[in-house]
């Protein structure tokens, strides 16, 4: 493959700096925290060899960004234009904290487990879609799978996953599996893609909803300026395997004439659950619930869609009144913690979602870093459950949890590394 000049330029740049940074690190020069701290952050992806050595999901990121060609990284992290809502998704958990009850006896096992619509899952903490997967490492969503099923938990397979989802359903070996469905502009396609989802196993169908206006994904632009190698191994042929057989010429992804009725059109041609993917207001949910969905996810796409500025876990709780318990709420974008977790828990979601957080483990480590990724999230929450006096999830409700109001100091969301 040929090699663009530009990136082994940048590259040698990075060295020299990590060099020069090292230097600084280990000599009397050094006399401000913050360049140790930059030098922390710059050297620590190329430190860290070992998934164990890892202790949080920032870390984890830094190896992933050491690993995935600068383009696909790119792709990964974007948000949308100015990435107001990228932050937003982070931010928002600040506005929210957690109320712990003391003398609590919590020695016994703390028990993470639940069950949506009938996916039993060891922890809340589902992975959420994510396209192209095998842009961060060969594996892709298989060894996600993999991972998901040593560690119990739920996952939901995007349309444009890498692996064909016949794989993927073979890797979770009898546990559930969902599919995330873009419904294309032919409805004959989305007919074809139902049925093979709902052949391979799949239990229920999460329709997103929030592109039927295109997007502006900058930082994915930006990088993919610095990274011009001809990728055909990463792109030949360009649509997915869940395509595979579907003469893809002139078919679109997204349906932008789709409205509410899509939800009893998609129930006449198939047996899964359906669940609404990308719900930010209340009255979105409650039409939700009345069109017949069995489900909803409050997501704003990883901050890849419309450009709000609003973080979901701030979208929440309207959506949780408004469905008032009649169906599961799950929510994704911005978890990195266990406390974002045990959050959204007390704010009425039955489950939670990540994407990014795994992808960063599938690039450092492949399978294996996807497993320490949800090992760190399942520590951090198990900590918190006990250390907030609630060690089952159906114990975690609104008396735990406080909104603030706005969100706090950006300085509040410690290390980091973004
Ligand atoms: C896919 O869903 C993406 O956000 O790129």
């Amino acid at each position: 493959m040929p090699t663009n000049k530009k990136i082994q330029d940048s590259l040698q740049t990075n060295a020299y700096r990590r060099q020069f940074i090292k230097f600084l690190a280990g000599s009397p020069v050094l006399t401000s925290f913050s360049a140790f701290t930059q030098e922390i952050e710059e050297t620590l992806g190329e430190r860290l060899t070992n998934p164990d050595q890892v202790i949080n999901v920032f870390e984890m990121e830094a190896v992933a960004r050491e690993n995935i060609p600068p383009a696909h990284f790119g792709y990964l992290i974007s948000g949308v234009d100015s990435d107001a809502t990228l932050r937003a998704n982070r931010e928002g958990y600040t506005r929210y904290q957690i109320l712990p009850r003391r003398l609590v006896d919590v020695s016994g096992p703390t028990d993470m487990s639940v069950n949506v619509l009938g996916a039993e899952a060891t922890s809340p903490i589902f992975l959420s879609p994510v396209g192209s997967t095998g842009g961060f490492n060969s594996e892709a969503d298989v060894g996600v799978a993999r991972a998901a099923t040593a560690k119990g938990h739920h996952m939901i397979l995007s349309t444009q996953a890498s692996s064909p989802i016949e794989d993927v359903a073979a890797a979770r070996e009898g546990a559930p599996l969902w599919f995330q469905l873009y419904s294309t502009n032919r409805w004959e396609y989305t007919e074809a893609l139902l049925r093979r989802a709902e052949a391979a196993g799949c239990t229920a169908v999460c329709l997103t909803v929030d592109l039927p206006g295109g997007r502006n994904t900058e930082t994915s632009a930006v990088l993919a300026r610095e990274d011009d190698r001809f990728c055909e191994e990463c792109h030949y042929g360009q649509a997915k395997p869940i395509f595979d057989g579907l003469d893809m010429q002139g078919v679109g992804l997204v349906d932008s004439s789709m409205t509410w009725e899509v939800i009893s059109r998609m129930k006449e041609v198939t047996d899964m659950k359906v669940l609404i993917k990308g719900i930010e207001v209340g009255a979105d949910a409650a039409l939700a619930v009345q069109y017949g969905a069995d489900g909803v996810i409050v997501s704003n796409h990883g901050a890849r869609a419309t450009d709000t500025g609003r973080g979901t876990i701030e979208c929440l709780p309207e959506v949780v009144s408004a469905v008032n318990g009649r169906i599961p709420v799950i929510v994704d974008g911005g978890i990195r913690r266990g406390t974002d977790v045990f959050k959204a828990l007390a704010l009425g979601a039955s489950a939670v979602g990540i994407g990014r957080p795994y992808c960063w483990g599938l690039g450092a480590f492949g399978q294996a870093g996807v497993e320490r990724v949800l090992d760190l999230l399942n520590r951090e929450l198990g900590i918190t459950m006990r250390g907030s006096g609630t060690p089952s999830i159906p114990q975690i409700g609104p008396d735990y949890v406080q909104d603030a109001g706005q969100r706090l100091p950006r300085g509040l969301l410690g290390r980091e590394i973004l």
